[in-house]
């Protein structure tokens, strides 16, 4: 059976970035999310299955300077390096499985634009919430994206779950605010359209 590491690796060997599904010029909704999370270009930002996302581009040309991509393959990871030549040199670039290993230190942002919508398993989930908690400030807000209630249920030919406001705070607990809920309407590379919802949370400031 073909691991989850190796499903990934195999999409990256067969496609360029510009001919999956979720491809994006530009993640517009994404980046309106990261400057609406507030602490401008001096935030930490990790990308959660950034995959060969454009997102690191426009964030190293909005100046941010402290930006993290994880993702399971490294193979995602090798077109994003490639495409910034130089430039890649100025991102932290981590090959992880997000189930599995936890980032080592903390960030004011966690982006994750469908990655969590792979993790069907109740306990791959946890872990992935218990990954955010350990990585995300308090303070710190936490924007996750993915296809939307009552669209499409496969992704790269693997189930997804769709996640609401509900089923994500109920995830997340209590100690996470839901500030907003965003639908967006993907266009894919061949015109087809995908709904996605995006949400977006912060981390409360114990007392
Ligand atoms: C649909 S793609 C989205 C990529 C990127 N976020 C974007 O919007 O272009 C999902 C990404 O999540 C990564 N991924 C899937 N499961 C993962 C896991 N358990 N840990 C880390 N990355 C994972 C895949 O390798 C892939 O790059």
């Amino acid at each position: 059976m073909t691991s989850v590491r190796e499903h990934w690796q195999n999409v990256y060997a067969a496609k360029t970035p510009e001919e999956v599904s979720w491809h994006q010029q530009t993640p517009r909704l994404s980046l309106e999310l990261i400057a609406r999370a507030g602490g401008g270009s001096e935030a930490s930002v990790i990308d959660i299955g950034g995959g060969a996302s454009t997102l690191v581009d426009h964030l190293l040309k909005a100046g941010y300077r402290d930006i993290t991509v994880l993702d399971i393959a490294d193979a995602a990871l090798d077109h994003a390096r490639a495409r910034l030549g130089a430039d890649a040199a100025r991102v932290n670039w981590i090959v992880a499985d997000i189930t599995a290993r936890k980032p080592s230190r903390q960030f004011d942002i966690w982006h994750d634009r469908a990655a969590l919508h792979f993790l069907t398993a109740p306990a791959a989930q946890h872990a992935y919430a218990e990954a955010l908690c350990t990585a995300l400030e308090p303070g710190g807000a936490a924007i996750i994206g993915g296809f939307a209630p009552g669209g499409r249920t496969k992704c790269s030919g693997l189930d997804v779950v769709q996640h609401d406001a509900e089923s994500l705070s109920a995830l997340l607990g209590d100690e996470f605010a839901l500030i907003d809920a965003i639908d967006e309407l993907h266009l894919t590379p061949s015109g087809a359209e995908q709904p996605f919802r995006f949400h977006l949370f912060r981390r409360r400031v114990s007392a």
